[in-house]
């Protein structure tokens, strides 16, 4: 199948599954206005193609990935709130702290987070033994890379004032845990959606790990490159935040240029990391993916 109509079918179900979640008003609502507001759906998406790359179905992974989006969504609220990045423009949409105040923003981040959990551990499959091997596998993979050693840690540093630039090391630091251990997490989560059809492959783990990691540092790389070259409009989320929050990043540090051959350097590890281990259902997707989002423009 053609490399978009494969991303458009995999984005759909994805959309089509969240809005079955938080029913009703109130706390909800918040929840539903921004986890349902848009967005590219990655995590989700590579949740679901690690699990048929691995030999499993793409349905198999579809609850653990929509529970990395749900945690996602929660990171996104929690960043755009005033003690944070202070951004009032999200997917598109006024943030949820501007719509429901802060409290209730913070409440939203939070429940989220819970139901994250509870989506992957409730998750509908076909697993042999109910699928309590992959959901205990793919919960202890989540809370590592939500917590202290993953997405908080690295959210601690990057809002942490600083007085002098740091290097470039620390950023890759910094952004390998804030933006790298969610995408790692989708990656290998995907992998233990697929348990159903085979034992464990550490081989494959550690490569989903290594493709992950790589790209996650090209994603935040582009991150920051669109920050400072694309436009409110394209982008659905303020440009120039960055820099009206004195953040060091990698455009402050190595400019544009290098910027860019960094996320080509970057997305080519990642791609070839692939090229271990043995998968059923194929790479070439996962490859076309990398490309891709080194290319992306929101
Ligand atoms: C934004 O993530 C935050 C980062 C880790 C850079 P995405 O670029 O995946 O945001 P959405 O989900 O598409 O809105
Ligand atoms: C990553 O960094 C955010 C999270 C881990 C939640 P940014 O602060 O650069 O993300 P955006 O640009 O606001 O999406
Ligand atoms: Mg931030
Ligand atoms: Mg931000
Ligand atoms: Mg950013």
């Amino acid at each position: 199948m053609d490399f978009t109509k494969e991303l458009d079918t995999a984005r759909q179900l994805v959309e089509n599954r969240l809005t079955a979640f938080f029913p009703g008003s109130g706390l909800a609502e918040a929840m539903r206005y921004s986890l349902l507001a848009g967005g590219k759906r990655i995590r989700p998406i590579l949740t679901m193609k690690f699990c048929e790359a691995a030999g499993g179905t793409m349905e198999e992974g579809l609850d653990f990935g929509c529970g990395i989006e749900m945690l996602h969504t929660y990171s996104l609220i929690h960043d755009d709130l005033p003690c944070m990045d202070n951004d009032d423009l999200r997917r598109g949409k006024p943030t949820n702290h501007i719509i429901f105040g802060e409290c209730t923003a913070a409440l939203a981040g939070d429940a989220l987070q819970a139901a994250a959990f509870q989506t992957v551990l409730s998750a509908e499959g076909t697993w042999r033994h109910g699928g309590a091997a992959s959901k205990a596998l793919a919960a202890k993979l989540l809370a590592e890379a939500a917590g202290l050693e993953g997405m908080c840690g690295g959210q601690y540093w990057d809002t942490l004032p600083v007085k002098a630039p740091r290097t470039v090391e620390q950023l890759t630091a910094i952004n390998d845990k804030k933006t790298g251990a969610l995408l790692r997490a989708a990656c290998m989560m995907g992998v233990a959606a697929s348990l159903g059809h085979r034992d464990v492959d550490s081989v494959c783990m550690e490569a989903a790990q290594n493709y992950a990691t790589n790209l996650g540092l090209a994603f935040q790389i582009q991150d920051n490159l669109l920050d400072a070259t694309s436009t409110t409009e394209t982008l659905g989320k303020p440009v120039g935040s960055d820099e009206a929050n004195h953040k060091t990043t990698y455009v402050t540090l190595l400019g544009v240029e290098e910027c860019t051959h960094q996320v080509q350097a970057y997305t080519a590890k990642a791609k070839a990391a692939l090229e271990r281990g043995t998968w059923p259902g194929g790479t070439t997707f996962l490859c076309t993916l990398a490309d891709s989002l080194a290319e992306r423009t929101n």
